[in-house]
């Protein structure tokens, strides 16, 4: 992300958290709970283990980590999310105040790497060179699991996705105003993508079991799974 576009986000993310993230969290997205539970689903509960979680916000997703493991690394470019997130979830927390795509660790760093609503933010090209990162920073067996907005490559099917999901915020109290800001924030900061290409970049790294395990409206979860073999390798050259 260029300087300029990645002060817009850190600005943009700073001031969503002071306005009280937690709570329109739950106006905007259809379902969270059962979100943060199916992004939950799929990560084993390995004695030890060490996730990396990417995009973390206000550490909804975190918290319940925080059960499961004791040892989190947490990226996000929010100063003012990651002050939320420390709030909840401080005791087993690595906090890192970065871009995504500015990070790097270790090869096989990591049994599990997270993200969820975050990496929609990134450039199409930009979400590839980290799905390549995530595979290098992921031990042999760990699991990668992604929940993010993404489209299916059909206008008819986006179009009643969409039109449902606007009733759906307007049942939750948004008034034309709100759907509006949200319109606009959409237009200015989401680079959505399909689940077609998410799973074709995934499997372009190598990522082997690569399932939808969830969707709901554009909300998708997608879960795979690192096997190292000689093809890998080549692909990991090109990073
Ligand atoms: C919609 S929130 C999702 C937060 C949380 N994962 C959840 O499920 O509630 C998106 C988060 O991604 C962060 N973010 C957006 N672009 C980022 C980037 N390039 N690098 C790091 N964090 C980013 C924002 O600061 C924000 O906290």
């Amino acid at each position: 992300m260029n300087n300029i576009k990645q002060t817009l986000y850190k600005d943009e993310f700073n001031e969503i958290a002071q306005n009280f993230y937690d709570d329109m969290i739950y106006t905007w997205i259809p379902s969270y709970n059962e979100l943060l539970s199916n992004t939950l689903r799929y990560i084993p509960r390995i004695k030890g283990s060490k996730i990396l979680e990417l995009g973390c916000g206000s550490g909804n997703i975190t918290k319940l980590l925080c059960d499961i493991c004791n040892d989190i690394t947490v990226v996000d470019l929010s100063e003012e999310m990651l002050k939320l997130c420390k709030l909840k979830c401080s005791p087993y927390l690595t906090i890192i105040c970065e871009d995504m795509t500015n990070v790097n660790f270790e090869k096989n760093s990591f049994d599990t790497i997270v993200s969820s609503i975050a990496i929609h933010h990134l450039s199409n090209d930009q979400k590839q060179k980290l799905f390549l990162k995530i595979y290098t920073w992921l031990k042999p067996g760990g699991i990668f699991v992604i929940t993010d907005v993404m489209t299916t490559e059909n206008k008819y099917m986006d179009t009643i996705a969409s039109n449902h999901y606007n009733d759906y915020i307007t049942k939750q109290g948004a008034n034309k105003r709100h759907i509006k800001q949200l319109t606009e924030h959409r237009r200015k900061y989401d680079i959505v993508a399909s689940r077609k290409e998410h799973f074709r970049w995934l499997s372009d790294c190598n990522f082997a079991s690569i399932n939808y395990t969830w969707i709901n409206h554009f909300f998708t979860t997608i879960v795979c799974r690192k096997i190292v073999s000689k093809y890998s390798e080549v692909a990991l050259k090109k990073i």
